[in-house]
């Protein structure tokens, strides 16, 4: 086999066989085969896509391409999650104890931001102390004793995805469903949990900006988790807007912490709750999803969550302080208020620009490996659906270099839109798509 014929093959709109997808990919991974032959077989498979037959086993191949956890000594239901990323999307930091706190296991492999949309890892680092790279025995061990642990992905598990998404980011490659579903499912299924949820974001600030494309992605995950035995279920959530208030790694710390107490904003706890109760569905601890709903809501306000939050803090190093003196985290040097120019309710706020914000503040990064600042982000005052009066503050930026504000501002200006006539708010998902 040659992997000049597969790519003419692909070229030319053909499906590729189960072997020869293996053959790519594996010799990939062995590094027989070159980054330029597999750049081209991925633009060749962004323009010509991939039937599900081939996606599934593009799947499987990229899970044999590495380690597979195995969770089967857990002594209870085991879950994980997945978000296709956006700005504010901190869910997994209130989401994994408070899952754990109601009797699931949840062995959470995460990934670092880039470009306008943050990581979970990065913010989790903002935390002092707090260690992301344990090895597979260790995850296991705390998950065993804790109920939880979030760590960063391991190259054991699926080799294949960190060297494709790699290629995939400098060949103008990623917004690809197929390469999508399987980058995704592939780990989803290495990370061995028998429940798993997909939060697909769909807008403005989301890898899929229609309804109609993140319905397709959410099909075919669906579909290769029935042919891989595992209960999946995708809400397509909107990403229109940010997610919460806080937009920056430490700042969103500070937001997940308080929603574990009950004091945070209600579209980002109503968020945590919805993924939530899917799970507990899903893991047979509610009979429908509002069950499960209504169970985490009873374990959040019994502060349920934040203890277990605290005990994932102190197995993996991390000052638990935090929780209660939000100081001791990272912190920006000043703020910055940027008024409203206008009177009106809220209409829209771009994520894409917010995230921009914070990334030019130096709280994300451009390209993979540049350093983050972790005090820096932006804070939104007003959410759509919100009143504002005109010279009202609209969100305040959290700075530590002065020459950055004014793009900040800039962006963060004109990320919000408004309107004469109320807005609705409140969060739910726009479609559910599930084998269970
Ligand atoms: N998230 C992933 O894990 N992989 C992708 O390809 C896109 C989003």
């Amino acid at each position: 086999m040659r992997a000049v014929d597969l790519i003419i093959k692909k070229r030319d709109g053909k499906a590729l066989q189960d072997g020869e997808i293996d053959f790519l990919i594996q010799g990939f991974v062995r590094g027989e085969i070159p980054d330029y032959q597999i750049a081209s077989i991925l633009m060749a498979i962004f323009f010509r896509g991939m039937n599900l037959e081939e996606t599934v086993s593009l799947t499987k191949s990229m899970v044999e391409s590495g380690k597979q956890l195995d969770l089967s000594s857990l002594p209870g239901p085991t879950v994980d999650k997945h978000s296709t990323g956006g700005v504010g999307d901190k869910v997994s930091l209130a989401l994994v104890p408070l899952l754990s706190a109601c009797g699931l296991f949840i062995a959470k492999m995460s990934g670092r931001g880039l470009g306008h949309t943050g990581g979970t890892i990065d913010k989790l680092e903002s935390i002092p102390g707090f260690k992301t790279d344990l090895s597979l025995e260790e995850l296991l061990a705390q998950v065993k004793e804790v109920g939880c642990a979030i760590v960063s992905q391991t190259p054991e598990l699926v080799p294949a995805d960190g060297k494709l998404y790699a290629l995939r980011d400098v060949t103008g490659t990623v917004e690809s469903i197929p390469l999508i579903a399987s980058s995704v499912m592939s780990k989803k299924i290495a990370g061995g949990a028998s429940n798993i949820l997909i939060d697909v974001k769909c807008g403005r600030g989301a890898f899929m900006k229609t309804l109609k494309e993140a319905r397709d992605l959410s099909r075919i995950m669906v579909e290769i988790g029935t042919r891989m035995k595992r209960k999946v279920t995708c809400l397509i959530t909107p990403m229109d807007e940010p997610l919460g208030k806080m937009v920056g790694n430490a700042l969103e710390v500070k937001e997940a912490v308080e929603t574990l107490k009950g004091t945070g904003p209600s579209d980002f706890t109503n968020s945590v709750l919805e993924l939530a109760g899917e799970l507990l569905f899903l893991s047979g601890k509610g009979n429908t999803p509002e069950e499960g709903k209504e169970i985490a809501r009873e374990v959040l306000n019994s502060g349920g969550g934040l203890f277990k939050f605290k005990q994932m803090l102190k197995a993996q190093g991390g000052d638990e302080r935090i929780t209660d003196e939000a100081w001791r985290l990272p912190g920006a040097s000043f703020r910055w208020v940027i008024p409203s120019k206008a009177k009106g309710f809220v209409k829209k706020i771009d994520a894409f620009k917010i995230g921009k914000a914070a990334m030019i503040l130096g709280g994300g990064r451009e390209k993979k490996g540049d350093p983050i600042d972790y005090g820096v982000g932006v804070e939104l005052l007003k959410k759509s659906g919100d009143f504002v009066t005109l010279e009202e503050p609209l969100a305040v930026l959290h700075v530590n270099n002065r020459e950055r504000i004014k793009e900040a501002q800039d962006l963060v200006e004109g990320a919000f839109s408004f309107s004469k006539e109320p807005v609705e708010k409140l969060f739910k998902p726009l479609a559910r798509i599930s084998n269970a």
